[in-house]
């Protein structure tokens, strides 16, 4: 392995960071196409670098940049606080040993019990250093060409879809903790904190009345047995800006009704209505601890290209000082 030294981000390394930032991101493109054209030059490049957040770089002996790493220190209710590293937060040159990572790791992060980067899905070396450094598959964010998913599926028996109006915001309201109940359990466990439910009720409520969604129920009689709804989408973190996707943002079928084709037929209206809407590349993300819809999105045509990887500090670690 080459020799290095790890120096904390200065602005004298923003050229040489753009510049591979912006060659990791056309790398992303060449290996996936499949994204919606983005901005890959090395203004943007530098523009990403104008927020300010800790960071290091590595540079071997000659002074030439090896790889970069940032990450940000974020809070909320389901996460808590965390350590964060956007799909732009680090790179490594090419050719450089995947064990720099291990050094430009542990001189950003910190004593902070949760650990996240972003990975590109196809990019088995990375995944695989991520991996020797303790991080675990969290979420998959996958896309799909709207062309390339059905428009049209069986009907389910005495089920009809149509889109919400404005009175529907108590069965909106009703139907809002479905995912979070159904992931608060084995084997995704993750938390659904009273707080959060009530946010997303209040959420969910307030798209009966939303113009730019797509949101879809489906109906048995008078009662509802699942929902999607679908979002303009002005920018994804790892590609935007643009103007011709879709965000598949949220959708659940209720839990008797599953796996006798509601959701397959809420989708296939989705797709047709985005398409009548203009839209051409649709987004989705899943827990890959979550066995229903980790195989349902896929199924339907969507190719995961970036992964959330976590790793969560045990409290031992946490008590250190
Ligand atoms: C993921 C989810 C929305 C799928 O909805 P669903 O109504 O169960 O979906 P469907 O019944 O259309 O399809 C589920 C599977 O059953 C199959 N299926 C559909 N009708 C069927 C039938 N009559 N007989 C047998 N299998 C059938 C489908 O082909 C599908 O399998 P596939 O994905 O391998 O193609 C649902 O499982 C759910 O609500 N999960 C909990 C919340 C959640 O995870 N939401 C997604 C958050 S990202």
């Amino acid at each position: 392995m080459k020799r290095y030294s790890i120096h904390a981000y200065e602005s004298r390394f923003g050229e040489p960071v753009a510049r591979l930032l912006a060659e990791a991101r056309r790398e992303r493109r060449r290996l996936f196409p499949m994204l919606p054209s983005g901005l890959d030059d090395p203004s943007t490049a530098g523009r990403i670098l104008e927020r300010a957040r800790p960071g290091v770089v590595a540079l071997a002996e000659d002074g030439s940049l090896c790889g970069f790493l940032f990450a940000e220190l974020r809070d909320d209710l389901i996460w808590g606080p965390s350590l964060v590293s956007d799909p732009d937060g680090w790179a490594l040159a090419p050719g450089i040993d995947a064990r720099v990572l291990a050094r430009l790791y542990g001189t950003v992060f910190g004593r902070v019990s949760e650990h996240r980067v972003h990975v590109s899905a196809w990019d088995r070396t990375a995944l695989d250093a991520w991996f020797h450094l303790g991080f675990g598959l969290e979420q998959a964010y996958a896309v799909a060409r709207l062309d390339d998913l059905e428009a049209e599926a069986p009907p389910v028996a005495d089920v009809t879809i149509r889109r919400a109006k404005p009175g529907d915001e108590d069965i909106l309201g009703g139907l809002s903790p479905l995912i979070a109940t159904m992931q608060a359990g084995a084997p995704v466990w993750a938390g659904a904190p009273a707080q959060y439910l009530t946010e997303i009720r209040e959420g969910f409520r307030g798209l009966a009345t939303d113009a730019e969604a797509i949101v879809l129920l489906a109906l048995r009689g008078e009662r509802a047995v699942g929902y999607q709804a679908w979002f303009p989408m002005e920018a994804h973190p790892i590609d935007g800006p643009f103007t011709n996707a879709v965000e598949l943002s949220v959708g659940a079928t209720v839990p008797g009704e599953r796996g006798t084709g509601v959701g397959r037929l809420l989708t296939a209206h989705g797709v047709s209505e985005a398409r009548k809407a203009g839209f051409a590349w649709c987004f989705t993300d899943w827990r890959t601890t979550n066995p229903l819809s980790s195989s349902f999105w896929p199924a339907r045509g969507f190719q995961p290209f970036l992964y959330r990887l976590t790793r969560r500090l045990s409290p031992l670690a946490l008590a250190e000082r």
